[in-house]
């Protein structure tokens, strides 16, 4: 499963970089507003940290600009994959763009047939969001788990990038179900590699080893 990290913040994707697990960045327009710094600038500086997929999402709503926001956020580096909302223009921007060999990535999916339209379009990702989807009741994995029985009927490349990821249940069920990829925040990342067994095993490993040695 691919990793990616959910921010615009340097410090942040430094770190988890540094991890030497990190596969790729979504950034989307809350997280640059969080930072207060031109979108274009930012996205500059992540992508020399990273050479993996970075997303960079266009903020224009019409299918024209879209494409035209697209190629210049695409300019920006090899490695931009242009973020567009799962709309009917962001539909067309999605295979306007895919033709021209540009990677998109289809953000703000809740149902799998946003998801199946977006593959037919030649989407590089697909993002589901599924905590918010849990935040109003709704079952966030299954999504997940539509759209990956969908792509698997019927062959589609696109891949699935599970979004808002709010803790490792999440990231579990997306694993077990096949996500291709997790997009995540600093904060969960770091509470994949935690458990009270394995901190409090480590400190009675080294009193032991103290207490014989010392
Ligand atoms: O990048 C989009 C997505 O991951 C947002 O997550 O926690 O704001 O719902 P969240």
């Amino acid at each position: 499963m691919e990793l990616y990290i959910d921010t615009a913040n340097l410090d942040e994707i430094r770190e988890a970089h540094d991890l030497g697990v990190l596969d790729g960045v979504t950034t989307n327009p809350s997280l640059i507003a969080k930072e207060g710094i031109d979108y274009g600038k930012r996205l500059g500086e992540i992508c020399e940290i990273v050479s993996g997929p970075v997303s960079a999402e266009v903020l224009a709503l019409e299918y024209a600009e879209m494409v035209k926001e697209g190629k210049m956020r695409a300019g920006i580096a090899d490695n931009i994959v242009v973020k567009l909302p799962v709309t009917v223009d962001g539909l067309k921007a999605c295979k306007a763009l895919s033709d021209e060999g540009i990677r998109t990535n289809m953000t703000l999916c809740f149902q799998s047939m946003q998801a199946m339209m977006v593959a037919k379009a030649g989407a590089y990702l697909i993002s589901p969001f599924i905590g918010r989807l849990d935040d109003i009741s709704q079952d966030g994995t299954e999504l997940i788990s539509q759209i990956r029985t969908i792509y698997d009927n019927y062959g589609y490349d696109t891949k699935i990038l599970a979004a808002s990821i709010r803790h490792p249940k999440h990231m579990l069920e997306c694993a077990l179900i096949g996500a291709d990829v997790a997009t995540v925040p600093l904060k969960v990342i770091k509470q994949l590699m935690q458990h009270p067994l394995t901190d409090s095993g480590l400190k009675t490993f080294l009193a032991d080893y103290n207490k014989a040695f010392a």
